[in-house]
């Protein structure tokens, strides 16, 4: 779905316009430790907990932004539900396309990722369940799906995000290496629509 790919280029994004950046690998496949490793290291700490203590576990930071990329939720649902337990913000990550339509909004087989923010409402300190939005990424220039997808998300009722990340070949291999000027680009613009929406705060 690009998620690794999205969390480790908005991490960076973060990381360069000046946020205090942690990032954690949350996902049983390790692939944003061995983006880091591939890199010689990221600029700001990877740290990994793939586990359903994930928010007994995890201190976050109390003056930067800890970002985390969590395993497929149809696999490993426990690793997303602790995660929803604490987190102020999630973000999920699809194409605009049926398949990925399908699996965010009707999946067959797994309980829907809407169905899990809503029930970390019960066990969330706050009782609320934390913001939800769509990053529509491997877009395609010129192509009619984008706003067709955006019009079918918003009637569902769900937030997406009017920065959309374009598919780019080198997006396809960024994971392979280091990360230069994240912030130049559409991660960049993605940071500043969020602190425009209040979702995430500086200090
Ligand atoms: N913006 C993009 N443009 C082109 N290819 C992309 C883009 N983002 C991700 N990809 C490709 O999509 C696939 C899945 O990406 P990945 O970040 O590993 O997803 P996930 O973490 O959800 O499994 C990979 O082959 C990756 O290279
Ligand atoms: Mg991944």
């Amino acid at each position: 779905m690009g998620k690794t790919t999205d969390t480790g280029m908005m991490a960076h994004a973060l990381h360069e316009v000046g946020y205090q950046v942690r990032a954690w690998d949350a996902d049983e496949s390790e692939h944003l430790t061995q983006w880091s490793e591939a890199a010689g290291g990221f600029p700001f700490p990877v740290e990994r907990n793939a586990t359903a203590t994930f928010s007994t576990d995890v201190t976050t930071l109390s003056n930067g932004v800890d970002v985390v990329d969590v395993g497929h939720t149809e696999n490993h649902p426990h690793l997303a539900d602790s995660v929803l337990k604490i987190a102020d913000l999630a973000i999920v990550h699809m194409e605009p396309s049926m398949a990925d339509w399908q699996r965010v909004t009707q999946p067959r087989t797994s309980t829907p990722i809407r169905d899990m923010v809503e029930r970390s409402a019960y066990v969330r300190a706050d009782r609320k369940a934390p913001p939800v939005w769509i990053l529509l990424n491997r877009v395609r220039a010129g192509v009619r799906s984008v706003g067709e997808m955006r019009t079918l998300l918003t009637d569902a009722g769900w937030n997406v995000f009017t920065v959309v990340i374009p598919a780019r070949e080198e997006l396809k291999q960024a994971t392979g290496f280091d990360v230069v000027r994240a912030a130049s680009g559409p991660f960049g613009e993605l940071v500043t629509e969020m602190e425009n929406k209040g979702l995430i705060k500086r200090g």
